[in-house]
């Protein structure tokens, strides 16, 4: 009991060391770079990639921005815009020393690796906290702006269940299954000020920037919706991922090809709490912001798919379902994903929770035609190790990633 306090004091005292380090580094940057404007080219330079078939009239979009939100499939779509980047020699605006722009910190450019006023990316696809005008001044003035929403029932139960050990305020909640504990009555546990409060309350409405602790009535709601609504071409929903990724091929004129993917950071079935729907009620209305916003963009969602056709959709969906299932065939071992103990490349390890080895990967066929060897194993990277083979050097990460390893793990177990 005393070892366990001990543990969780010590573990809130290095989040909290590395959060005052984070805003320390940031700030200092801010400082040392008056940031002025970085023009950028609206065209990218290399327009020799055209392999379209004849009949498709519209050119591939390259400069991409993608919001990527917590919880919402996002690693899995994240995979495929690396894919496509690569592919065509785009320029990555990447973080510097992690995987992601210094969140929860707002978005600034100063932050992105090797950043130099006046240099111009084609794609940002890492989590940050939405900030539109530094986004912007990254990225050519066409890019296009998109990210994925999920049901904020599903999102909370996810997410509780991720981040709980960060957020010091979940600690104190009794029983066998704190998240339901949590819901019946969310006001007695619920600290705004506590340290990483948001990932318990409206964390899509966090992840854009916008104020997370507003009741859904809240005028304010529904102005940054219009926000939203008027930044973002194309708002995705993850609870139907294929849908989504075909409205994005229509959007910005990509190939079938460009989609195929492995869901990735996925969670074995049996670490997932199951919801009644009472509890699926409780969880919308405590993140009742979130619950308008996703509202509105399924709505949105939908009219766009009636527009693209529904039976043209449910074609196109099932060829890609057909697609995955053959690169499935071709790439992995076993079938399916397996857990982490199972996985022997060190380098097709996914990230891990804090105190639980739950999300699962996947082992590359070790006889894999020279053709796919490459795909199938970009495919599979997991972030962290993909951002590596990027550049980017994580070595904030790696020492978190082993200090929850070994230090925290052996705490809570
Ligand atoms: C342009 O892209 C094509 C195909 O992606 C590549 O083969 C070619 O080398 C590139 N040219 C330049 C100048 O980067
Ligand atoms: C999303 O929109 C569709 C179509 O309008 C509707 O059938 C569905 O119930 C909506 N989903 C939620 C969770 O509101
Ligand atoms: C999920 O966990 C259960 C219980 O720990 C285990 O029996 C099962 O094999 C796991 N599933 C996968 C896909 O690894």
């Amino acid at each position: 009991m005393g070892n366990r306090l001990i543990q969780k004091l010590f573990l809130g005292m290095f989040v909290i060391c590395m959060m005052g380090f984070y805003c320390l580094k940031t700030s200092t940057l801010l400082a040392t770079h008056s940031v002025s404007l970085a023009p950028c080219a609206s065209k990218v330079r290399n327009n020799s990639q055209r392999t379209l078939k004849a009949d498709v009239t519209c050119s591939p979009k390259v400069n991409l921005m993608f919001m990527k939100t917590h919880k919402t499939a996002s690693s899995t779509l994240m995979n495929v815009l690396l894919r496509f980047g690569e592919k065509h020699q785009l320029r990555f605006a990447l973080p510097d020393g992690r995987n992601d722009f210094f969140y929860p910190s707002s978005f600034f450019r100063t932050q992105v690796k090797s950043y130099q006023p006046g240099l111009c990316y084609n794609i940002v696809c890492n989590h940050m906290r939405f900030n539109a005008p530094e986004v912007e001044k990254l990225l050519p003035e066409d890019a296009f702006f998109f990210t994925i929403l999920r049901d904020p029932a599903e999102l909370f139960e996810s997410s509780f269940h991720y981040y709980k050990a960060y957020v010091p305020q979940t600690w104190r909640i009794p029983g066998g299954n704190q998240f339901e504990e949590f819901l019946v009555d969310p006001n007695r546990y619920y600290n705004p000020q506590g340290i990483n409060a948001f990932y318990l309350k409206n964390l899509q409405f966090f992840d854009f920037g916008f104020e997370n602790n507003l009741e859904a009535d809240d005028v304010r709601v529904q102005e940054s919706i219009e926000y939203m609504e008027k930044r973002f071409q194309l708002v995705l929903i993850s609870d139907h991922f294929e849908e989504s990724l075909i409205l994005l091929k229509d959007a910005l004129c990509w190939q079938m090809d460009d989609l195929l993917f492995f869901k990735l950071n996925v969670r074995n079935a049996t670490s997932v709490s199951p919801m009644s729907p009472e509890l699926r009620t409780r969880a919308r209305e405590w993140n009742g912001a979130d619950w308008r916003l996703y509202q509105h963009f399924n709505t949105t969602f939908w009219a766009l798919v009636e527009a693209y056709g529904r039976s043209r959709m449910e074609e196109e969906v099932k060829e890609l379902r057909r697609r995955n299932a053959e690169m499935e065939a071709i790439c992995i071992d076993g079938g399916g994903a397996v857990e982490a103990a199972e996985i022997t490349d060190r380098h097709m390890k996914p990230w891990q929770p804090i105190g639980k080895a739950s999300i699962l990967g996947y082992n590359l066929k070790s006889d894999i035609k020279r053709q796919y060897e490459e795909l199938c194993r970009k495919m599979l990277t997991p972030e962290i190790q993909y951002l590596t083979d990027l550049g980017v050097n994580l070595w904030v990460t790696r020492l978190w990633g082993w200090f929850k390893d070994s230090v925290v793990q052996f705490g809570l177990s």
